[in-house]
């Protein structure tokens, strides 16, 4: 078609105005193209007025369609009851229609076109009149061709229940000249020029106007994987401690550096096929410097440089075979083999970040490839002094101060030591590398000279990523079920390295005793106001009487569990009178009814009730004060305790343990339920109770916690019994 916006437009020279479906007829192009041209040409300024108006038409449906087609159901029924008396039986009938034949023979009845003779048993179909003629197609025909007009409106909404046709609306454009109408189209320019400014052109020319409603074009730019943001760090870690990188990037490797050359033995379970990847093409590779091997297969079969070897038969059809690097050891052995090779030795500190392949059993937090950083420094005179005194500055450069080494064994190094590391949020030791000296055994047939040592570590990318970005399964790190967004929304990765563990923790403690202390003076305050009397701290003298009748509101939900465990021990300092209530806002009470009244109320030095009420939190008011929560409940009665309870449940602790205790009670005061039941048997597993191997409030918390969601299974159970007996006695 040739150019669609002038025609349109000295369309409108004679006709002065024109519609898009007028149009679409008249050049015979589809409407949409003619919508498109109108579009083109509104974009011009205001060479045409545009009118966007809606019709509401007919269209016939597929089943429609097939009407037309076929004619309608009813119709194609009775053209197959044959003509004359015999009929036709319903069964059979029916047999020969399509899945039409139900609604046709229902319409069929209706119109009066059919009837059923049931005189000879099995029904038979017969025809009623002679002659029919089809509506329902000749309608559906006037629809297909625009002239639903014809077709009365009644009908038309019987044949949309029956889903032969459906009502659209159809948008429509009208078009009239606009105040600069021309036929002869001038591209608009959309940008001055240099020549425009010079010849005074752009006073007179149209610039095409912005668009300020056009959408901007999406910039999707690259981002680093988590994997990648924390290897930087890594990397940036060894730069600053003066190491260099080791090029790494072959994945494949021969059998031959990857354990030949760190003298592992060829028997070694690790070089199996369960553990290691090897490679079928090409499945071997030979080209290794022909004297160094020499020296290895002898240090392995006969040992040498002070060594008795392993005594087997090595072989080279073993050393090489071409495999996945199960380490970037391997990597190691390449460089410190070429530094061997230097007419004068010189020292070394290098480092890889890289990829290796172990046949893992996968689960959540192993891959059959992960990422090693390893770290190789070599000279003379080192030392497993100097070992641990490198690794120790690494991982304080990552703000890990607390290491703890613990003997290991690799083939390729003696001493080997694992490297743990103290968790804070674990709170236990956790295994993060290993390390170790080279042996001279694999050092001295390089021909590294006598009296340089080497020293090396390793640890996995993988693990210090999941725990910076809090990912729990490793499958969600990489892999083909990784989420992209992940790697685009996650943010940069900041090791902190302020405050380092031991500072940081003193930090906590210290935050935690100003807000105990807060705490305190809040009491000390409301106890003043009562007009009673105190020294420094609290103090209870004088102040006992009202101190000790309080009223507990609680809501039915969050019966005090705790209150009932404490009983045993508040008696034993007071004589207690305890009783339960039910306030008028609730319509029942909850399930634990406290009731302690062995002394009387009147005699009681301790008076507390209960009282079931509409409250969101337990409350404990006590003369004109309030103490909200039942962590804190638990600490006001633990004070009055004074040491009743032995080693005692709170106050009389240390104040790190305190600390503890305090992070416990706020972190189970803030956990739901579904985490309490994973909480506790977590912190359990290791502890006899919450806090350690002493019973504290943070159990007595818990124990309430616990009955109030329902929490049960074998642990807690156990656990509770525990707690139960050991506030009985
Ligand atoms: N290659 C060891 C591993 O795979 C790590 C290591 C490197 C140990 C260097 C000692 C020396 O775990």
């Amino acid at each position: 078609m040739q150019d669609l916006p002038v025609l349109i437009l000295q369309s409108l020279v004679s006709a002065k105005e024109q519609d898009s479906p007028g149009l679409a007829k008249k050049f015979k192009v589809d409407e949409q193209k003619i919508v498109g041209a109108i579009k083109s040409v509104e974009a011009l300024g205001d060479v045409v007025n545009t009118q966007i108006y809606q019709v509401k038409s007919w269209k016939l449906t597929g089943e429609g369609e097939e009407v037309v087609q076929s004619g309608s159901h009813e119709a194609r029924l009775f053209n197959l009851v044959p003509a004359g008396d015999g009929g036709i039986e319903q069964a059979k009938l029916m047999g020969l229609c399509g899945k039409w034949g139900k609604i046709g023979f229902s319409k069929a009845m209706s119109a009066g076109w059919i009837i059923i003779d049931k005189s000879q048993g099995s029904p038979v179909v017969k025809r009623k009149v002679g002659e029919i003629t089809d509506n329902l197609k000749q309608d559906l025909q006037k629809i297909k061709e625009n002239q639903s007009e014809l077709v009365d409106e009644k009908l038309k909404v019987d044949y949309k229940k029956r889903k032969l046709v459906e009502e659209v609306n159809e948008k429509h454009y009208k078009i009239t000249p606009g105040a600069n109408f021309t036929t002869s189209i001038t591209k608009a320019p959309t940008e001055l020029t240099p020549e425009m400014l010079s010849s005074g052109a752009w006073k007179t020319t149209s610039l095409k106007p912005y668009n300020l409603e056009a959408l901007g074009v999406e910039t999707g730019g690259g981002c680093l994987h988590p994997l990648l943001k924390v290897r930087t760090e890594y990397r940036q870690i060894f730069l600053e401690m003066g190491f260099s990188e080791m090029p790494a990037n072959n994945f494949v490797e021969s059998s031959f550096w990857n354990f030949d050359a760190l003298f592992q033995p060829q028997q070694h379970p690790a070089r199996d096929a369960h553990d290691t990847f090897f490679i079928s093409d090409p499945a071997t590779s030979d080209k290794f410097p022909a004297d160094y091997m020499e020296r290895v297969k002898k240090v392995h079969s006969e040992g040498g440089f002070g060594s008795q070897g392993y005594n087997y038969n090595w072989k080279i059809e073993e050393a090489s075979k071409n495999l996945l690097r199960t380490h970037t050891t391997a990597v190691s052995a390449r460089m410190l083999y070429r530094t061997a090779q230097a007419p004068k030795f010189v020292p070394q500190k290098l480092f890889s970040i890289d990829r290796v392949f172990r046949n893992e059993t996968l689960d959540a937090t192993h891959l059959a490839e992960f990422h090693q950083i390893e770290g190789v420094v070599a000279d003379y005179n080192i030392t497993l002094g100097h070992c641990i005194g490198v690794i120790n500055t690494f991982f304080t450069k990552l703000g890990i101060q607390k290491l703890r080494f613990k003997p290991a064994y690799n083939p390729y190094t003696e001493p080997s030591m694992e490297i743990f590391s103290y968790h804070e949020g674990l709170q236990k030791w956790v295994e993060i590398g290993n390390s170790g000296m080279f042996r001279p055994e694999m050092l001295l047939p390089m021909g590294l000279p006598d009296g340089v040592n080497v020293i090396g570590f390793g640890l996995s990318l993988e693990r210090p990523t999941m725990i910076k970005y809090k990912i729990d399964n490793i499958r969600d790190l990489v892999g083909h079920k990784v989420n992209l967004d992940m790697v685009k929304k996650n943010p940069l990765c900041r090791i902190d390295k302020s405050g380092t563990g031991e500072e940081r923790r003193l930090e906590v403690v210290s935050k935690r005793w100003a807000r105990i202390e807060s705490r305190l003076q809040c009491l000390q305050k409301h106890i003043q106001a009562m007009g009673l009397s105190t020294t420094g701290s609290v103090s209870y003298g004088a102040a006992e009487e009202k101190l000790k009748d309080v009223v507990i509101k609680v809501h039915p939900d969050k019966p005090l569990y705790s209150l009932g465990l404490l009983v045993p021990a508040l008696k034993k300092r007071f004589q207690l009178a305890l009783s339960t209530h039910c306030h008028s806002s609730v319509k029942q009470p909850g399930p634990l009814m406290l009731n302690e009244d062995s002394v009387g109320r009147s005699s009681a030095d301790l008076k507390v009730a209960v009282i079931y009420s509409n409250v969101q939190r337990s409350t404990l008011v006590v003369g004109s004060s309030e103490i909200q929560g039942e962590e804190n409940i638990l600490r006001y009665f633990s004070r009055l305790m004074d040491g009743v309870t032995a080693p005692g449940l709170y106050d009389t602790l240390d104040d790190n343990f305190i600390a503890q205790v305090d992070t416990l009670l706020d972190r189970l005061t803030d956990t739901s339920k579904h985490n309490i039941s994973t909480l506790i048997p977590g912190i359990l597993n290791k502890n006899r109770f919450l806090a350690g191997n002493h019973l504290t409030l943070a159990d007595v918390l818990a124990y309430s916690l616990c009955k109030q969601n329902n929490v049960t299974n074998a642990s807690i159970q156990a656990w509770s019994k525990k707690v139960e007996t050991s506030l009985a006695n």
